[in-house]
């Protein structure tokens, strides 16, 4: 069916554009992103597919357009579709995940300096020093992050950077993909950031008092009170909570019931 000016739409009266998945051609809305456009088109998600919302990574695609030479990515729940795309979503990213217990790092006791923490790094991921400078990743990453550049600070020991400079990243696996020297840049980067936050951070002493005291059970009783309401008794709970106003700076607003904090 077509509009008023020639244009391809469908019964809702949505313009159509043609695009391939997976090398078969199909009309489908011009407003959809990649992941909806495959789901007008028949398919249903079983892989590649969690939160919808450009967090999970679970959603990476390549993809071409006509007339232009070069290999794009993006995420499919946040790209939107083009005429004549040619799309292919990845299922899945096969990566180097080694095992490891940040615990153990110093398990026999000795203090953990950055000198250790980095020979970890190179003993977990040795692969990180073959990168050739070709910025593939960086190109090819959806989230904007500079890949080459965490690379390179993490080959240089320069970890709390490098685990700042990747924070954003999505775990997709793309840069993996591309990369001429093999590396996993997002499971190295995954693994420096756990370093981080376990030895390079301060530990923030507000949740090391409400950890402990979780594990003193102060909660308990809250808990399972939780547990043994009915639906409708939680949602109600839920709505008639008291709210923290939108505006308010930190340390302004309390609670009425001061009970459980
Ligand atoms: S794609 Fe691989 S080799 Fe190229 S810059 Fe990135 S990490 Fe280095
Ligand atoms: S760094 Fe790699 S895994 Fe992380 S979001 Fe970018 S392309 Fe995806
Ligand atoms: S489905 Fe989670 S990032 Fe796309």
């Amino acid at each position: 069916m077509s509009d008023g000016n020639g244009a391809d739409v469908n019964k809702n009266g949505e313009r159509l554009v043609p695009v391939q998945i997976m090398g078969r051609l199909y009309e489908v809305p011009e407003t959809l992103t990649i992941m909806k456009a495959v789901e007008y088109a028949g398919h249903r998600y079983v892989r590649g597919c969690g939160c919808r919302g450009g967090i999970c990574g679970a959603c990476g695609t390549f993809y071409r357009l006509p007339g232009d030479y070069q290999l794009l990515s993006g995420l499919a729940c946040q790209t939107v579709v083009q005429p004549g795309m040619m799309i292919m979503q990845l299922p899945y990213v096969p990566a180097n995940r080694p095992d490891y217990d940040l615990d153990a790092l110093n398990g026999d006791g000795a203090a953990v300096s950055p000198t250790s923490l980095h020979e970890s790094v190179r003993r977990l991921f040795p692969e990180v020093y073959r990168c050739v400078g070709c910025a593939t990743c960086t190109k090819t990453c959806p989230m904007g992050i500079d890949v080459m550049d965490y690379v390179a600070l993490i080959g240089r020991g320069e970890l709390a950077k490098a685990a700042e400079v990747s924070f954003s990243c999505v775990m997709c696996g793309l840069c993996a993909i591309r990369c001429p020297a093999q590396i996993s840049q997002h499971t190295a980067a995954m693994y420096v950031r756990r370093l981080a936050g376990r030895y390079l951070t301060p530990r923030a002493g507000h949740l090391q008092e409400r950890v402990a005291q979780v594990r003193a059970g102060k909660y308990d009783a809250q808990l399972a009170q939780l547990k043994a309401m009915g639906r409708d008794e939680l949602k109600s709970l839920y709505a008639g909570r008291e709210r923290e106003p939108d505006m308010s700076e930190p340390g302004e607003w309390k609670p009425k019931d001061t009970v459980w904090l």
